[in-house]
């Protein structure tokens, strides 16, 4: 799928469709197309369609409405019409396709490109299933309405999709395929395929270097631990935002066993890791001038003879002991140690990325991703790019108080912090591990997939992490 802009009345445009976008309370400017609307009785819903044949005037064959509400055209009715758009344009085969130019409450002509680009190609995603052929998409180009020639948010756009698209495919795949392993591959071919610097880390380097909280959760599983570190250089020596991701392939609790209902989902707990995975081919594909390195710690959760049991202490590569008092708080296990490892890159900030406490479900449902951080600017910096991506994040406190709950009698603390505050205290964990760099941590146990009918990964949150870096240039 392409994209472009094109500067055309849409009664000119002679490709297969042209999509046009209608509010409830104000006339179309195309006065066939408003018969057409009145005629057929079209309420202009956020979300509905209308999809007319061979209207008189234009030139090309079909004609999709897209209802944008009331008269106010908001950012949610937008990515709503154009996802919409993207099945319809599908069923009726269109190849070329003109979309009309229009102006988004609150935001400018750049961001409703880079917008479109990223919501129409995303809508295109398709599960890989197993055995099964992935079909050829139908779209083959886009051309947006402008009088600018400016095509870079278009990239921006489609770059931000790809990195999603990837982010969904390695959440969307099993735990027997998505393994370890197969996600430290994956950031190889990514190095070839950019020209990035890629590192892996063996259970035996890990060791060497102290990184016995890590090794404690991967140990009871027959998968290898790998520590993937993956770097884009685009402005030579600058310090590099580092982006940590939470990489358990699959979280079956370990001896403190998760109940059954569900635990299918746990082949999600990578996600963190896919998201940065995805926002590092994003921003490898826009090329800015900005130094990016990810991390990835990754491991696969289980209970054995041999996995850590609650009331073990472990020596993480800070030097500070942990008493696990349950083996399904693992996240943080894994991620302290990767923690302590990003400060060999001396970072600008860390940001890490996790689907970390069912908690956060609870406190922010399935529409935030919850926000810790060691510094209000870079919180503030990435509220805002969570609001400009629409990929949004929701800041909950830090305060010392909550860090008192992690005390152990056994160690210089424990894994968990008791039944309050469970995202708060987990990320009091974190926090005992950033003290020499500006930190933030995204918990998205509640956006990165969905369940029920529709369950998949929203490649959530490539799109807030891409903005905030290409926010930093
Ligand atoms: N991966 C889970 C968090 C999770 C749970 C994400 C449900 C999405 C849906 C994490 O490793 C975990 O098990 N956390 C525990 C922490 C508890 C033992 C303190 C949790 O949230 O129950
Ligand atoms: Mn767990
Ligand atoms: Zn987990």
């Amino acid at each position: 799928m392409e994209f472009s802009l094109i500067n055309t009345q849409i009664q000119n445009f002679d490709g297969d469709c042209v999509v046009v976008f209608s509010n409830s309370e104000a006339d179309f400017a195309d006065a066939n197309i408003q018969n057409l609307i009145e005629l057929n009785h079209f309420e202009s819903k956020a979300g509905s369609t209308l999809l007319l044949n061979l209207v008189d005037g234009f030139k090309a064959k079909q004609v999709i409405v897209l209802g944008m509400g009331d008269v106010a055209n908001t950012a949610k009715n937008y990515i709503k019409a154009l996802t919409v758009t993207s099945g319809v344009l599908n069923t009726i085969k269109s190849k070329s396709v003109m979309i009309e130019a229009l102006e988004i409450e609150g935001f400018d002509e750049k961001w409703s490109h880079r917008i479109a680009a990223r919501v129409l190609q995303n809508a295109n995603y398709e599960i890989e299933k197993v055995g099964v052929e992935q079909k050829i998409e139908v779209i083959e180009n886009i051309a947006i309405q402008s009088s600018n020639d400016n095509a870079h948010e278009l990239t921006q756009g489609h770059a931000i999709a790809s990195g999603m698209s990837l982010a969904r495919h390695l959440g969307d795949l099993p735990s027997n395929i998505c393994t370890p392993t197969f996600l430290a591959d994956t950031a190889q071919s990514l190095a070839k395929e950019f020209n990035l610097e890629c590192e892996v880390l063996e259970e035996a380097d890990m060791s060497k270097l102290g990184m016995d909280s890590l090794l404690s959760v991967s140990k009871g599983s027959i998968e290898p631990p790998k520590l993937i570190s993956l770097s884009y250089v685009g402005n030579g020596d600058a310090k590099p935002i580092v982006l940590v991701g939470k990489g358990v392939t699959f979280d079956s609790g370990g001896i403190s066993l998760k109940p059954g209902a569900g635990m299918d989902e746990m082949k999600y707990d990578m996600c963190g890791a896919a998201s940065v995975l995805g926002t590092m081919r994003a921003i490898a594909q826009i090329q800015p001038k900005i130094n990016l390195t990810i991390v990835v710690p990754t491991v696969e959760n289980m209970p054995a003879h041999n996995a850590s049991k609650p009331g073990d202490v472990v020596t993480s590569m800070s030097g500070q002991t942990i008493e696990i008092l349950n083996t399904d708080a693992e996240g943080r296990l894994i991620l302290c140690d990767a923690l302590t490892y990003v400060e060999k890159f001396n970072p600008k900030v860390v940001i890490d990325t996790a689907t970390l406490t069912g908690a956060v479900i609870v406190a922010l449902g399935k529409h935030h991703c919850g926000l810790m951080a060691n510094d209000q600017d870079l919180a503030d910096d990435l509220i805002a790019a969570g609001k400009s991506s629409l990929d949004t994040a929701w800041q909950l406190p830090l305060d010392d108080e909550y860090d008192e709950l992690l005390k152990s009698n056994f160690a210089d603390m424990g894994n968990i912090g008791g039944r309050e505050a469970g995202s708060v205290t987990a990320a009091c964990f974190l926090a005992r591990y950033t003290q020499n760099y500006r930190w933030a941590h995204l918990d998205i146990a509640g956006t990165a997939w969905v369940s029920g009918a529709k369950k998949g990964a929203t490649g959530r949150p490539v799109p807030l992490l891409t903005q905030y870096v290409l926010d930093q240039i």
